[in-house]
């Protein structure tokens, strides 16, 4: 992390003599207590703001030649600078541009204003340094280059590029902003940055929605033009309409907007194309009633209610981004509703539900139990995994799936500032029965393997003994790594412990309970645990097992730990901001459990 020193060299450089370009290309007139004119030269690429965490937004109201063009929301620096952002100017080369800054704070005096360090580091700059300066960044896991990211958007596949778009602060580490990124991958490990795809307008910001391939024109971007739903929010939500004839890039929205307006909070429509019926269906999140609604519609301009579904099973704050998808299960076509509820999950705050059914093109029907209930089934059992949503026109009839890797009771708070909150890894969806019942499946998208390095323990099995044994965890690359093996607790009664810890004594306890048919996580003491009473935590999972038999895939990437059955009949994902990586891993047993093919991978992103 830059600091503060550093930062106030280059200030003296930008309004010192050799900074004469900068001191040229910016202008600030404080014109009242709380108001301040910056009038900037858009010559270059960007102007630079700089960003205290933790003090009130600023509010920005850009003006172009005279005319309101966009209004944004700044933490702009106080007493200190923590990190800078920038915003891009290249649109307005040659007009007048004022930043019409309001503080949101009451000051005394214009003399208080003046004395803030913003002033002195704002500039312009035809570069804007992105690299890493977080330990805690994951490396194989999708985070945005700076700012604040939650749920991710719009995500389709086509022509071997899987497109993500996420929620985005591009201004700061905190929600606000909320505007659509952009990233691509050709193998769910690399991916890049393509900027900025959806920005705010007179609407409103930009929430979560969805993409997906137009194959018969219907919407009129031309065949083949991903088309993007997305939820305008200003004080009410509305939902609206983009389409992209660049694949993805770029989007052009309909001058029509909004196509959908309620009464009601609604939002995160998620849409795919029936080409037999030539209809879109359309889910939407009636996020305060708790139910899920139902559209069809021709042109994704029109749309019919055919349905809702909801006020059952987990109900929580309020329900958001759901998604409808079909699997197969014994040659049988099922219906999953996955929907993201906040708060209200198994271990407080943010989780995905889902419901398995019926959808006849009009109307979803779950499943019941034999007494007619619906049951609450959730798709990961960790505290970090939340509005997730999968991909359209994913290849060979895959459906994979992503979330977002963090909890909204403390993601504005976790130890990062150059960027907050990673994506969980993409993860393959399937379906097994259990009891009778029908239940998703999740497990790492095969595409992860590639990252493989040889095996630093290769297929050991052993008694664990109750003192326990212990196995040295891979060094390179910050100890990034993925850990697979079977257990087998079914000859007597006890617990399988599974601890992996660090030098500085900073520990996650894993526990099976053969008896419970349980797996738990235990992230109290795994390192930087105080920054909210919410993070530290046991979670817990069942395995979806009845003989004492079950199996651990652990996938850990600096700041992370998804731990899924093999077969994904649990998944459970975590944050850990451990001082220095985990270096070894204990297993014991009082329940002389057998541990079978335990691989141990150093895992290597740049292979
Ligand atoms: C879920 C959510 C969505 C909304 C978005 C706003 O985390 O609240 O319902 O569209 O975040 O950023």
């Amino acid at each position: 992390m830059k600091t503060l020193t550093t930062l106030t060299i280059m200030a003296a450089l930008a309004t010192g003599s050799a900074g004469a370009s900068a001191a040229d290309n910016i202008k600030i007139e404080h014109i009242g207590v709380n108001n301040t004119y910056v009038r900037v030269n858009p010559d270059q690429k960007y102007v630079i703001l700089p960003v205290q965490d933790g003090v009130d937004d600023a509010r920005i109201n850009l003006i172009v030649d005279g005319k309101t063009e966009r209004t944004f929301y700044v933490r702009l620096a106080k007493s200190k600078v923590d990190f800078e952002v920038p915003f891009d100017l290249s649109k307005y080369k040659g007009h007048n541009v004022i930043l019409d800054i309001r503080a949101n704070h009451d000051r005394s005096s214009i003399r208080e204003s003046q004395e803030e360090a913003c002033w002195n580091l704002i500039r312009t700059s035809d570069t804007f340094d992105k690299t890493n300066r977080e330990n805690f960044r994951p490396l194989y896991h999708h985070t945005p280059e700076y700012g604040w990211m939650n749920d991710p958007n719009g995500m389709f596949y086509h022509d071997g590029v899987w497109h993500l778009y996420y929620q985005w602060n591009p201004y700061g580490s905190k929600w606000q902003n909320m505007t659509w990124g952009h990233s691509t991958s050709r193998d769910l490990i690399h991916w890049t940055h393509e900027g900025t795809a959806i920005e705010p307008d007179g609407l409103g910001t930009i929430f979560s929605g969805s993409c997906a391939l137009d194959p018969d024109n219907t919407v009129g971007y031309g065949k083949d033009a991903v088309v993007a739903l997305y939820t305008s929010a200003a004080d009410m939500q509305t939902q609206s309409l983009a389409g992209s004839t660049d694949g993805g890039i770029t989007f052009q929205k309909y001058a029509g907007n909004p196509v959908l307006t309620l009464p009601t909070e609604a939002r995160d429509p998620n849409m795919f194309y029936n080409p037999d019926t030539k209809l879109w269906t359309i889910v939407l999140a009636h996020a305060l009633e708790h139910e899920v609604l139902f559209f069809t519609s021709p042109d994704l301009k029109t749309w019919t209610k055919t349905c809702s579904f909801g006020k059952v099973a987990a109900q929580g704050g309020v329900w958001e981004c759901p998604d409808l998808f079909p699997l197969e299960i014994d040659g049988k076509k099922k219906w999953v509703l996955l929907l993201n509820l906040n708060p209200g999950g198994p271990f407080g705050g943010s989780a995905t539900q889902y419901f398995i059914g019926d959808y006849d093109g009009k109307t979803f029907t779950s499943d019941t139990l034999a007494d007619g209930t619906i049951p609450t089934k959730w798709m990961d059992f960790g505290k970090d995994h939340y509005a997730t949503v999968s991909w359209s026109d994913a290849p060979d009839s895959r459906r994979t799936a992503i979330g977002w890797m963090s909890n909204w009771q403390y993601a504005a708070d976790v130890p990062t500032l150059q960027y907050r909150s990673a994506n969980t890894c993409p993860r393959d969806l399937s379906l097994f029965s259990d009891n009778g019942e029908i239940y998703l499946a999740s497990v790492p998208s095969p595409e992860l393997r590639k990252m493989r390095s040889k095996a630093s323990v290769a297929n050991v099995s052993f008694s664990a003994p109750a003192k326990g044994r212990t196995f040295a965890l891979p060094k390179a690359n910050d100890g990034i790594c993925e850990i697979e093996f079977d257990i087998d607790a079914s000859k007597k009664k006890g617990n399988t412990e599974i601890i992996l810890s660090n030098e500085k004594g900073e520990n996650v306890k894993i526990i099976y309970n053969a008896a419970d048919n349980t797996i738990s996580f235990d992230r109290k003491e795994s390192g930087i645990v105080d920054f909210s009473i919410d993070f530290p935590a046991v979670t817990v999972a069942p395995t979806f097992t009845h003989d004492g038999r079950t199996s651990v895939h652990m996938l850990i990437d600096r700041s992370s730990i998804e731990m899924f059955a093999k077969d994904g009949r649990y998944a459970m994902t975590n944050l850990v901001f451990p001082n220095q990586p985990y270096s070894s891993m204990k297993v014991s047993s009082t329940a002389g459990a057998k541990i079978s093919n335990l691989n141990i991978y150093p895992l290597n992103p740049s292979k």
